[in-house]
């Protein structure tokens, strides 16, 4: 089981997007595949059609006093599940404050599933947190989503900062471009100049694209509402990416 945090520091860069559409192509191709809904906003249980209310909420949960499986839901595609977010994990972070060793907890409780899915993918939420923390040391990738701006740019840096100063963190940082509008300078500008400080910065991109966004009304992973287009492409370049620095056979 490999286990792909979606994560950055930024709000509204496309994690959520990003975990759906990949986690949907994993499936897709035969993956046993599961969508960890981290983040109380519940974007990825919304476009999954799933609403769930988790039992004791996040102190259960990290509590470890439901095994993990029981919470999970089947979604509409095969081979594809969802542990669905609960608007209690607002509080995950004082939950995990409140427990021995909070960083290896996620990793803990993860670790039941291991002979269940091939992939899990975990959608966080934006900040820099205990929770992220804990994200950080269950992964195996943090799947980095960065818009080619200035200020993205800055916290990529922090973030590339604080793993490297974690002994503890073994998940390798994969950043790569999201929302990318070519006609923006800047856009182009630091596109150019980025992979220079970030040798591991994949060269797929997801450009900006309005079938991107009509996921919030469709209620489903893109794939699932548009056989072919720039954004379907780009999603399948950016899952062979990652499957290939897995070592794997590009699908
Ligand atoms: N490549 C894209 N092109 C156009 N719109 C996009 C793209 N990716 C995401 N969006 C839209 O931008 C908004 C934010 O995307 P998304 O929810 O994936 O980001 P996020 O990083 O998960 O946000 P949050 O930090 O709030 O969880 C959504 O309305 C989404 O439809
Ligand atoms: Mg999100």
């Amino acid at each position: 089981m490999k286990v792909i945090a979606v994560f950055n520091i930024k709000g509204g860069v496309g994690k959520t997007s990003t975990s759906v559409n990949l986690a949907f192509l994993a499936a897709k191709h035969g993956y046993r595949t599961l969508v960890w809904d981290l983040d109380p906003q519940a974007a990825s249980s919304y476009y999954f059609r799933i609403k769930a209310k988790i039992k004791g909420g996040s102190k259960d949960l990290i509590a470890g006093k439901h095994e993990l499986d029981e919470l999970i839901k089947g979604t509409d595609f095969v081979n594809l599940d969802l542990l669905p977010a609960d608007f209690s994990f607002r509080n995950l972070d004082l939950v995990l404050d409140a427990r021995k060793k909070p960083t290896q907890r996620l990793q803990k409780l993860l670790k039941p599933l291991a002979d269940d899915y091939d992939f899990v993918f975990l959608d966080c939420p934006p900040s820099i947190s205990l929770l992220s923390e804990a994200v950080f040391e269950a992964s195996d990738i943090l799947l980095s989503p960065v818009i080619p701006t200035t200020l993205s740019v800055r916290t990529l840096a922090q973030l590339s900062k604080f793993i490297k100063d974690n002994g503890s963190i073994k998940a390798r940082l994969l950043p790569f471009f999201s929302m990318v509008d070519r006609r923006k300078k800047m856009h182009l500008d630091i596109i150019k100049s980025l992979p220079e400080h970030y040798p591991d910065l994949l060269q797929s991109s997801i450009p900006y694209a309005s079938d991107i966004e009509r996921m919030g009304t469709e209620r489903m992973p893109l794939g699932a509402f548009i056989k072919n287009s720039r954004s379907v492409q780009a999603y399948h370049a950016l899952w062979n990416e990652i499957m290939q620095r897995f070592n794997n056979t590009p699908l």
